[in-house]
């Protein structure tokens, strides 16, 4: 098991570039189900959620490849032959649920192993599988597997959603594209990632009105044709790096970089002291002075995202004075806190809530372990500024989200090294 070995201290300065966003890449290569035209995804990370999607669909029958050399645009297309989704692919990543949707969509039934629980919680589907009876499929649960069928179809219905889930959302919205009659999603969620799917299914001849907003409105269409898209930088990779400048006090320029898409962090970060400037091509991060503790809260999008909690937390323990961190979304994201005391940190938690007492210069390098993707960059973070040596165990979680980490951090200064 790889893991990195960095050395603290140095403000990292230069220039890091975005790419494509894995939680828009995925649920956009699960809607190459929706036709056996080619779909073709441009921007694509390279990542191992990504390699993982690829197997699903091809044991789908569907064809996923390369368009050019450099893998980072996908060529989706062909017909569906097998609507089973195996447990040994689906624990690997929960997103693989996406496939649920789009299978029940087309072809009228599916068989999809329920996704396990994580390191952040239990992560039920049901929104998933309620909206799906709601618009006419049968769904029972036998052997650890979701059994979908729907022979005669799809039927259009209103959804109200009791929590903005992304991934019921996201499903529902592939789901209805091919429904019969006009599906009402409320209260959806509205993520930059659920949007730019949105635009993908209208290019590929889907009817969707109120894009962007809480409420989705899907006149369901026969078929769908291939069309070209590409993917929306990953806001989440963006806020990372963001975070990298800040706890190091340094500058960074981030290409490709949205700040639109960054509004609560961006607000967050100004509040702690770092400021963040649009660019033509993307956006630079300074530290202004120290960094002051603040308080803050996860919520849906457009509040401050669950997925920068963990590299938020990190920047706090550095900060002078104390932070109070709410995680609203997932009910057990803060595994990251014993690690980072470990490293000196003082981070009490109880409960939703976690108070950190930061201190200016209070971490130390030790050996720690990451429990899941955006924790494992959280202790990075740590290690960049920890005087000493850190060493971040298991950084497969890592892999999964962040592509080419330590080469993007190493070519802006950052002491840090992989070692396998
Ligand atoms: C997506 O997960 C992201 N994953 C997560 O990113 C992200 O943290 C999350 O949205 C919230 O923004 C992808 O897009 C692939 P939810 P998802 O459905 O769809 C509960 C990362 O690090 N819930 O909005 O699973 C659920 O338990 C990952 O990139 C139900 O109760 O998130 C959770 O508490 C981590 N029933 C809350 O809603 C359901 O049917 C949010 O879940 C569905 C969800």
């Amino acid at each position: 098991m790889d893991r990195f070995r960095i050395r603290g201290g140095r403000p990292l300065s230069g220039t890091i570039t975005i790419g494509g966003a894995k939680n828009a890449a995925l649920p956009l290569m699960a809607a190459g189900l929706l036709t056996d035209d080619r779909l073709v995804l441009t921007n694509v990370p390279r990542l191992a959620d990504i390699v993982t999607m690829r197997a699903l669909l091809m044991q789908h029958g569907i064809a996923v490849e390369p368009t050019d050399n450099n893998a980072a645009s996908l060529s989706i297309g062909g017909a569906i032959t097998n609507t089973e989704a195996p447990y040994d692919i689906v624990r690997k990543m929960r997103a693989s649920i996406l496939v649920l949707g789009p299978l029940v969509a087309r072809t009228g039934e599916a068989r999809v192993s329920l996704p396990g629980g994580c390191a952040i919680g239990a992560r039920p589907v049901d929104l998933h599988l309620k909206g799906l009876e709601q618009m006419g499929a049968a769904i029972s649960l036998d052997g650890g597997y979701i059994t979908a069928t729907a022979p005669h179809g799809l039927t259009g219905a209103t959804i109200v959603f009791p929590f903005p889930s992304v991934g019921a959302t996201e499903n529902l919205l592939m789901a209805a594209a091919l429904a019969n009659g006009q599906t009402i999603l409320a209260n959806a969620a509205r993520e930059p990632e659920i949007t730019d799917l949105a635009d993908c299914l209208v290019a590929m001849g889907a009817r969707i009105t109120g894009i962007g907003s809480d409420r989705l409105t899907i006149e369901g269409v026969k078929s769908l044709h291939g069309a070209t898209h590409p993917i929306i930088a990953d806001r989440i990779e963006t806020g990372s790096y963001a975070c990298a400048a800040a706890i190091t006090g340094g500058t960074l320029h981030l290409k490709g970089g949205r700040l639109d898409h960054l509004g609560a962090v961006a607000r967050t970060l100004r509040e702690a002291g770092v400021e963040m400037t649009a660019e033509a091509d993307g956006l630079t991060v300074k530290r202004l002075n120290g960094l002051h503790g603040i308080d803050f809260i996860t919520e849906p999008y457009p509040g401050f995202p669950t997925d920068m909690q963990a590299q938020l937390m990190a920047l706090m323990c550095v900060a002078d004075g104390a932070s109070m961190i709410t995680e609203n979304i997932f009910e057990d994201r803060f595994g990251h806190h014993a690690e980072l005391n470990r490293m000196g940190a003082n981070i009490k938690v109880h409960g939703a809530s976690a108070i950190v007492r930061g201190k200016p210069g209070g971490l130390q390098g030790a050996p720690v372990m990451a429990s899941d993707l955006r924790a494992s960059f959280g202790l990075i973070l740590a290690g960049l500024v920890a005087t000493g040596e850190t060493t971040v165990n298991r950084v497969y979680h890592l892999d999964r989200g962040y592509e080419s980490a330590e080469q993007k951090l190493s070519a802006v200064g950052a002491n840090i090294e992989r070692v396998s």
